[in-house]
């Protein structure tokens, strides 16, 4: 069994431990992968780059670069070489594209989780930390969302993260591969991707704001969403690796209070001193109406908990894209 002195783990064989981060050259994986190098520890990043970026990574030492395909086994298994702990992120995760190409995308967020899964058992892995959804949860308005609510996924997206946490789950069970399923409600913080209309729209308004053009909002702004900073999603993470409770469960990773769009916009509008001023078009085929987690399961089995409030990960966030207060 390893111990743990904060965060820098030594393994059985009184070694650093390695951890692979799967798609750690996205948003969510690259602070982990921050993260992971800061308190000490060794890190491989296998990433196929579709989405993610190498300047999200540092140049540091104790940091290796793989570039892969997570649907591909051979690469995985090779990469899973001597891996204490694997943070799977790696996702094609844009519901639309998922929806247009439910066969490619699965090959990424089923088959790459079992995958990872199956590469894990045979390298004898210590953990598996997955990057799960409340896609999960789908449109039931029953709120806030518990993890033993029925699951009712709306889209291939959903179906993968689904099949991948019972993946998860059987894996445990079968093999006493120690798993984690984490699902992520609305992730927001630097280094988000705006581009697409479909990314964070926390990362959507704030590119429009600091270029000083008016954001859109799809229906009249009062549907609401559960935001948690990625620093917060990062220490769950390393909660989900660490604590002895945490493996063959689900768990929800949220802040646990739901705002609407429009408050949303008014704080970030109050933040960079501009009017607000959006502009409202149709509702989008599809869009759930409310959403908010509750978080007590994170507190009881991971003791975890969101250290970041809204507005001050929003001024964080605004500030490192180059806002000025
Ligand atoms: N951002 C959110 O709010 C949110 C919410 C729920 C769940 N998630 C999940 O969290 C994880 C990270 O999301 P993100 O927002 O950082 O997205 P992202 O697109 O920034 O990161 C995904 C990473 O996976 C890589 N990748 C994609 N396909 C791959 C493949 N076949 N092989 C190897 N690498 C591949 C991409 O290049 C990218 O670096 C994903 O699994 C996503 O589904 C995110």
């Amino acid at each position: 069994m390893s111990s743990s002195v904060g965060w820098v783990i030594v393994n059985e064989h009184g070694k650093q431990m390695l951890a692979l981060v799967t798609g750690g050259a996205g948003f969510i994986g690259s602070h982990i992968v921050e993260r992971l190098l800061a308190d000490g520890n060794r890190v491989r990043v296998l990433d196929d780059f579709s989405t993610g970026n190498r300047e999200n990574l540092p140049e540091l030492e104790g940091l290796e670069i793989i570039t892969g395909d997570v649907g591909n086994f051979e690469s995985v298994r090779k990469n899973m070489e001597d891996v204490d702990v694997v943070f799977h992120e790696a996702a094609v995760a844009s519901v639309p594209r998922t929806i247009s190409d439910p066969l490619g995308s699965q090959k990424t967020n089923y088959q790459g989780t079992l995958n990872a899964l199956e590469a894990a058992r045979q390298c004898g892995v210590r953990r598996v930390v997955f990057a799960a959804s409340a896609a999960a949860y789908g449109d039931d308005p029953e709120l806030p969302k518990r993890e033993d609510m029925p699951p009712k996924p709306l889209s291939p997206y959903a179906v993968d993260k689904l099949a991948s946490e019972y993946a998860c789950q059987v894996y445990y069970c079968l093999h006493g591969l120690e798993t984690v399923s984490l699902r992520y409600f609305n992730v927001f913080g630097p280094r988000q991707d705006p581009s697409s209309p479909y990314s964070g729209v926390i990362s959507v308004f704030a590119d429009k704001l600091i270029n000083k053009e008016q954001p859109t909002i799809f229906g009249d702004g009062g549907q609401t969403r559960d935001f948690v900073y990625v620093a917060d999603v990062v220490e769950a993470n390393i909660k989900a690796a660490t604590e002895k409770t945490a493996p063959g469960n689900t768990i929800n990773i949220a802040s646990g209070i739901s705002v609407s769009l429009n408050d949303l916009l008014r704080t970030m509008c109050a933040i960079c001193d501009s009017e607000f001023s959006p502009v409202y078009v149709e509702e989008r085929q599809g869009d759930i109406r409310h959403s908010s987690a509750n978080i007590d399961k994170a507190i009881d089995v991971l003791r975890w908990e969101p250290a970041v409030k809204l507005d001050v990960g929003l001024v964080s966030l605004l500030q490192r894209l180059g806002y000025e207060p």
